[in-house]
């Protein structure tokens, strides 16, 4: 019995909101304006080219097209800077054990992420290699919450979305997740993510069992 498990980097395998976060807010302030982390929320998962398009709107800004590219850069060498200084450590809690009980299981693993940035993030907290497969934002035209990041993840592993189940912390990745039709799996709180199949604080509450039922399914 071979399932697809899918993971969304950010959020999921490690806590890169807080970065994005202090390089859109710097970018807020240069603009005039500030970001709050309630409204950052609304940023998670999003697209770069969504995020900024948003947080424009939040400050009642318009830029010309060249200026909006400008800032896209810029927000992103911020952020990879705070990216350079991850390791090890910066893996979320029982992430590794998961991975690690899902290969002794032999089940397709994959990475469905919007971040561009993805496989550098992944080479910086050594996971690089668990993964099958990568879908990411260099590979996809159309962001969470369209499904197709997942949908090219489970065809990288040459699994059918109905037997793929995805780890996501956002509300447009839970909604992609579901629009793919693969099981979908809420890592955060209850009442951001109460469309997931299932619901987990984090990977901590995750028994290899429910994994058994999973792969068993
Ligand atoms: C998502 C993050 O995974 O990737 C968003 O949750 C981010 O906050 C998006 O904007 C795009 O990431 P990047 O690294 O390509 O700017
Ligand atoms: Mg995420």
């Amino acid at each position: 019995n071979t399932k697809g498990f899918i993971f969304d980097l950010d959020g999921v395998i490690v806590d890169t909101a807080k970065y994005h976060y202090l390089s859109w807010k710097q970018l807020a302030n240069e603009l005039g304006f500030d970001i709050t982390l309630t409204q950052n929320e609304q940023l998670k998962g999003v697209s770069r080219v969504r995020s900024l398009e948003i947080i424009l709107g939040w400050g009642n800004k318009t830029l010309s097209e060249e200026a909006f590219e400008k800032y896209m850069a810029e927000k992103n060498e911020n952020y990879l800077s705070h990216i350079a200084q991850m390791d090890e450590g910066e893996i979320l809690p029982d992430v590794p054990k998961i991975l690690n009980y899902l290969q002794e299981k032999q089940q397709g693993i994959a990475l469905g992420s919007a971040s561009k940035n993805a496989r550098t993030i992944l080479q910086k907290v050594n996971l690089f290699e668990n993964f099958q497969a990568i879908a990411d934002g260099n590979n996809v035209s159309k962001a969470k919450p369209d499904p197709e990041v997942f949908l090219l993840a489970a065809k990288q592993l040459n699994i059918k979305p109905s037997d793929c189940i995805v780890f996501e912390d956002a509300v447009a990745g839970v909604t992609a997740a579901n629009a793919a039709g693969m099981i979908s799996i809420g890592i955060g709180s209850k009442e951001t993510l109460g469309h997931a199949d299932y619901i987990f604080n984090d990977f901590t509450e995750i028994q290899t069992s429910f994994i058994d039922e999973l792969i068993n399914r």
